[in-house]
């Protein structure tokens, strides 16, 4: 397999690429941005791993299954390479950022290696004549203007921010994305106008701390989260924002008011609890307690009653005490979210918590985790019931997993739908829905109720 040219004809594929994402909606919006500039280098998607010239990993590093999972593929990788040297492996993202230079001594079959902030500097690596290992792992601002290459033409992601000022014990990513650096506003709506005159209808933004957007910009353009929020609202064309994630400690009234009077802002938040116990995020240095983050909820009811809450939560925290996990399940049962994300401790190198003495076994956690999972479910399924009977917009993504006859989309608050009908991906339309379990919705399209 011939080494991609430095600069290609136009005419012929450079070469092939192909890419495996792990990780958030930051990491596949990361990957997005890759395959953008691969293409516009004149590279092609290749259907496997085994077709491409270029294998490319986007790691995570959040929790240590998520090393885990990378590291089981990067075997593949290493044979593919010994078949054809010639073959080029990469690995960016924030696994690659935490270990830097040491990638090339555990896996020397590595020949470029990237942190999240440092996807443009691939192409560099690509053009340039010679092809020794390289590393690149600095911090800038936001990594390059990359097109990205979409999974899917209506739905759009757009970063706000990168990095994050927190410093919650449990978490790496401070150290895999570097401080906060909000984006300029102007340039933010311009990306989102470009979007919607491509055929985006929904746009996702994304940062680690939302809230805090806008702190760090001069004060020419500084505008607060709320403000944006209202600004990409007045895009023609964009029928539905979304944001991931906010801070509880962060979110303020303005934001939960958008929501009751932004047309296009879905109903639906996602706010990390991670506890539900003052005493463990204190040890986490989350910055609220459990009043303050049920004050917050309390407002967010208040404003918009029908809005859908998810969270994330961590089990087994060092030192929780069952005492502690009680007032976890007390919030949870308590909130009643409309889903979670449950995860168990996993200490992280160079974190604070990694560090704590932690009294408490894996068999307890993984029974406590057990216990909290069946709430969360019970809740969110009792939760779910508030739309049967009810008619519910949906965008349209696709066939349903489960059933090719059927089709699938999601629901301003964020509910998988499956339902019959006949309308195409991309299309709104309005489901009339039939029944509800914890995570998914069932119906029919509104029309076709009216057939006999
Ligand atoms: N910036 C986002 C979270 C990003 S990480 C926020 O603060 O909302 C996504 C989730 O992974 C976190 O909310 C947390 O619940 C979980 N998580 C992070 N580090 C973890 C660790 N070391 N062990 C277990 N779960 C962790
Ligand atoms: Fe991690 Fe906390 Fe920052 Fe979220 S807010 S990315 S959990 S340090
Ligand atoms: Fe995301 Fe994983 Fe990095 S969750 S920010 S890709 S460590």
């Amino acid at each position: 397999m011939p080494v991609p040219a430095p600069y290609g004809t136009g005419l012929e594929p450079m070469g092939s690429y192909h890419v495996t994402t792990f990780g958030c909606q930051m990491n596949e919006h990361d990957s997005e941005r890759m395959k953008g500039m691969l293409e516009s280098l004149g590279y092609e998607e290749a259907a496997g791993r085994a077709d491409a010239d270029l294998i490319l990993f986007n790691t995570c590093s959040i929790r240590e299954s998520a090393d885990n999972r990378f590291i089981a593929h990067l075997g593949e990788a290493k044979r593919l390479k010994s078949e054809d040297p010639e073959r080029i492996v990469g690995v960016g993202g924030c696994w690659a950022q935490s270990v830097k230079d040491e990638v090339f001594e555990r896996f020397p079959f590595v020949d470029v290696a990237f942190g999240p902030g440092q996807i443009h500097r691939l192409a560099e690596f690509l053009t340039q004549d010679s092809l020794t290992a390289q590393g690149y792992f600095e911090f800038e601002d936001f990594s390059g203007h990359l097109p990205a290459k979409r999974e899917r033409e209506f739905q759009g992601w757009v970063q706000i921010s990168v990095g994050c000022n927190c410093r919650c014990a449990y978490c790496i990513v401070p150290q895999t994305r570097g401080r906060e650096v909000s984006r300029d506003p102007h340039e933010l709506i311009a990306e989102i106008e470009r979007l919607a005159a491509d055929g985006v209808t929904e746009v996702t933004l994304l940062g680690q701390n939302v809230n805090s957007y806008g702190r760090d910009l001069p004060k020419e353009s500084r505008i607060t989260f709320a403000e944006l929020l209202g600004q990409v609202d007045a895009v023609d064309g964009i029928g539905r924002i979304r944001y991931t994630s906010p801070h509880p400690k962060d979110i303020r009234e303005d934001v939960i008011l958008a929501h009751a009077e932004l047309p296009a802002l879905c109903p639906h938040i996602h706010l990390p609890l991670q506890s539900g116990s003052s005493r463990m995020l204190k040890a986490m240095r989350r910055t609220y307690n459990r009043q303050r983050y049920l004050d917050r909820v309390a407002q967010i009811r208040e404003h918009v009653p029908d809005c859908a809450l998810t969270t994330d939560i961590i089990v087994g925290f060092p030192g929780e005490t069952e005492e502690d996990f009680a007032a976890t399940l007390e919030v949870v049962d308590e909130v009643g979210y409309d889903g979670a994300f449950t995860f168990i401790f996993s200490p992280r190198r160079g974190t604070e918590a990694a560090t704590m003495a932690d009294p408490v076994s894996h068999p307890v956690k993984r029974e406590r985790m057990e216990r909290l999972v069946e709430l969360v479910q019970r809740r969110a399924k009792e939760r779910a019931q508030r739309f049967v009977g009810r008619s519910v917009e949906v965008l349209v993504e696709g066939p349903s997993r489960t059933d090719p006859a059927r089709l699938r989309g999601r629901s301003s608050h964020n509910k998988t739908v499956n339902f019959e009908g006949t309308a195409q991906p991309g299309e709104f339309v309005d489901v009339e829905i039939t029944s509800a379990t914890s995570t998914t919705l069932a119906g029919h399209e509104k029309l076709l109720s009216r057939v006999p």
